[in-house]
């Protein structure tokens, strides 16, 4: 006899519809799982079968053979226990699958019945209302991240009794209410904050263009000059989430399985900040489940490098592609998918060993030939890829000794929201959200200089050796310095700011 359940597999954010066939016949008793699947899956025999006895079903002793259809994509994880088992418990007849045929079903199962959370459930639920699914059963620790969804009736259970009790129509399940994104996105807090950060003007500017256009940028300064605090400080000024960003967002993080089970849907841009021994792989994903790594994980958010000299130079220059693309193609033997990678890279170093190289009152003890070596670790491709360039100093004495607390971040936050929301007007009808990420074409398009300010940017262009890309990425930044004052124009102040956030290149790099 034959069941067939509907469940789905995931290829990066994109979910395919899936058929989980359940055949049982009287041969000799066994258990074969077909259908290109990986290991998690092959080990649900045992799971079924404990859970189903352990719920006290009956387990038939038959040939089970349980085939994942299409064959030829690779699924992955233990989503798929709940379907085979009630697919084993209706060829039994313990279960009326009737009422079930245009549900999706996931779930994995514990030795005793609970259904357990599975990773991946949102972007499933995404792709199940594209392919014209209407109804879902999903385990009950997923329900916040499916609470999000409209068009789809969910049902969350706890464990296979509840499921099959519910198909059979002899227990009522609520479907899961749906919630409202805007209401949770008042209730953010940050642990640090800009108004305990003395002086630091320049840099604090620095950062609140960074954050309003999406840039990139790297902060080189002596040791205690506050560059990981000020870092630390920056996602309490990001601009709010629009819900587009936040389910791509929560989509990644519910790959990854990294999401909270209270947590439903992600409000705050993400702040990842992986340490300098992280692996490449860590870093931009793959492993034996293709899993999405830190640079994805950061999505619409920020990648926070701290020491960046630390990190393995290889590791460092993996980074290169997504941070021009803001995505990354990950493979491995009979897979590869493909993860949005839309970070803001925020760094810090120091300028030397020593870390007082450039600087205005201490005195560098390292040699050139050290220096030289120090600086060589991050790539000319890599820096020119980061907009902003910032020489953080010491904080100064009079400044450190000033009782009086400084600009608040929600203040700062407010003017970044602003200029923000002028980009999101800009760019509605396109797939991007900050000026960081324009097209070539969009650059053209909205950053004409005055004539003054095109020859200042001539003249840098040659006096600095730059780049055709850093000169793209000057006028980007030029962009979010006008939007921040809310002029429709790029005046000469902001092209001659922008071009001082890339004069560390000849300073320090040539
Ligand atoms: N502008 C400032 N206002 C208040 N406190 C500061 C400031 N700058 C630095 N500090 C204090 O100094 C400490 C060290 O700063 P931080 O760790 O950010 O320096 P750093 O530049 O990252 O140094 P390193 O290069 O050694 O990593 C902070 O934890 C903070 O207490
Ligand atoms: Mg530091």
């Amino acid at each position: 006899m034959l069941s067939i359940l509907n469940s789905f597999c995931l290829k990066g954010l994109q979910g395919i519809p899936v058929k989980v066939e359940i055949d049982i016949n009287n041969g000799l008793p066994g258990y074969d799982i077909v259908g290109l699947v990986g290991t998690a899956i092959k080990e649900s025999k045992e799971r079924v079968r404990s859970a189903i006895k352990n719920s006290m079903f009956q387990y038939p002793i038959v040939k089970i053979t349980v085939n994942l259809a299409p064959a030829n994509v690779k699924k992955e994880g233990p989503l798929y226990d709940l379907a085979i088992a009630l697919g084993i418990l209706s060829a039994t007849g313990q279960v009326n699958l009737d009422n079930a045929k245009d549900y999706i079903i996931l779930g994995e199962l514990s030795l005793n019945g609970e259904v357990r959370k599975v990773n991946g459930v949102l972007p499933i639920l995404i792709s199940a209302l594209e392919h014209n699914f209407k109804k879902v059963i999903i385990p009950y620790d997923n329900k916040n991240e499916a609470s999000f969804i409209e068009g789809l009736d969910i049902y969350p259970v706890k464990n296979l009794k509840e499921a099959v009790a519910f198909i059979n129509g002899e227990l009522n399940i609520e479907k899961v209410l749906l919630n409202s994104f805007e209401e949770l996105k008042q209730n953010k807090t940050y642990s640090y904050d800009f108004k305990y950060v003395k002086g630091q003007k320049m840099a604090k500017r620095a950062l609140e263009i960074a954050a309003a256009g999406g840039h990139n940028l790297l902060m080189v300064g002596p040791p205690g000059s506050g560059k990981t605090m000020l870092a630390k400080c920056f996602p309490s000024i990001l601009p709010d989430l629009t819900f587009d960003e936040a389910l791509e967002i929560t989509k990644i993080h519910s790959i990854a399985g990294v999401l909270d089970v209270n947590e439903g849907i992600i409000t705050n841009r993400p702040f990842r900040s992986p340490h300098h021994t992280t692996t490449t792989v860590a870093l931009t994903g793959g492993g034996r489940d293709a899993k999405p790594g830190e640079i994805s994980l950061a999505h619409n958010g920020v990648l926070f490098l701290d020491e960046l000299p630390e990190y393995s130079r290889h590791t460092i220059e993996t980074l290169r592609q997504p941070l021009e693309d803001g995505v990354i193609t990950v493979s491995r033997v009979e897979n590869s998918v493909e993860y949005p990678a839309n970070f803001t890279l925020i760094a810090s170093m120091n300028p030397c060993p020593c870390g007082n190289f450039g600087s205005r009152d201490k005195e560098c003890k390292c040699t050139p030939a050290n220096i030289q070596k120090y600086l060589s670790k991050l790539s000319g491709p890599l820096m020119d890829r980061i907009d902003m360039h910032l020489e953080v100093d010491s904080v100064k004495y009079m400044d450190l000794k000033n009782e009086k607390l400084e600009e608040d971040s929600l203040t700062i936050k407010k003017r970044v929201d602003k200029a923000r929301k002028i980009q999101l007007e800009r760019f509605k009808n396109t797939s991007i959200f900050s000026n960081s990420k324009m097209t070539d074409n969009m650059v053209k398009k909205y950053c004409k200089l005055t004539e003054t300010g095109d020859m200042m940017l001539q003249s840098a262009f040659e006096n600095l050796n730059l780049s055709a890309r850093a000169y793209n990425r000057i006028l980007k930044v030029a962009r979010t310095i006008a939007d921040l004052e809310n002029s429709e124009d790029i005046l000469d102040e902001h092209i001659i700011e922008a071009i001082s956030y890339r004069s560390l290149d000849k300073k320090y790099w040539n």
